[in-house]
């Protein structure tokens, strides 16, 4: 072969490549195939504390401070519709199911006189601060168990925060707010 056709069987064999090349880019442009699964995982630990997790009752209750700062005890009363099944608000009324609740907040675990409580809570021991009382509305059988209070508790953090703003409405002398 000569140098002639050599050079021109080389430059067809180029334009052959070249042509080849571009056809595939140019499929790979046009059809892009989809992925069957993302070519790249985001790593994420799993134990990332997550609000909604907190909420869902795996984490326990939010504290209670910065929510009571925030908290509607209006709102609060009506939410305790659902504690009224079993417990009465107003001084001197007896209780239900449940024990009278005025003056709770402040007051001895078992604090009403004569009602017949679990050893779950006549045992515990201490006073129904602010943050006791979150964590036994937020989950009564797991702060208490074996609790008479056949209840599964107020998931909402602000829910919770507004019935015990109501509860704390419900005494003669309201222990100060939690910084
Ligand atoms: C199904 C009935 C029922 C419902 C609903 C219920 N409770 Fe109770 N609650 C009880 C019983 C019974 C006890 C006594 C528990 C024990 O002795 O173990 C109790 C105990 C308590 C105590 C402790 C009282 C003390 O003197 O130490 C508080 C505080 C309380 N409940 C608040 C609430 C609030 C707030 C709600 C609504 C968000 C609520 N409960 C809903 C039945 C109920």
């Amino acid at each position: 072969m000569s140098m002639e056709t050599n050079k021109i069987f080389g430059a067809i064999l180029l334009a052959l490549l070249i042509g080849t090349l571009s056809g595939f880019i140019a499929e790979v442009l046009v059809h892009p195939k989809a992925l069957k699964q993302p070519s790249y995982v985001i790593a994420v630990p799993e134990s990332a504390p997550k609000a909604e997790a907190a909420a869902a009752g795996s984490g326990g209750p939010a504290a209670i401070g910065p929510l009571l700062a925030k908290a509607d005890a209006a709102a609060g009363q009506t939410a305790a519709k659902a504690c009224a099944a079993c417990h009465t608000f107003n001084k001197g009324e007896a209780g239900k199911v449940g024990p009278n609740l005025y003056g709770i907040i402040g007051g001895p675990k078992a604090h009403a006189q004569g009602f017949a409580y679990s050893d779950a809570i006549a045992k515990k021991g201490g006073n129904w601060d602010y943050e006791e009382l979150n964590h036994f509305l937020f989950d009564p059988k797991g702060y208490a168990p074996g609790t008479k209070m056949t209840f599964a508790g107020v998931k909402k953090d602000q829910e919770r925060a507004n019935i015990v703003a109501y509860l704390r409405s419900l005494s003669d002398t309201p222990p100060p707010l939690p910084q």
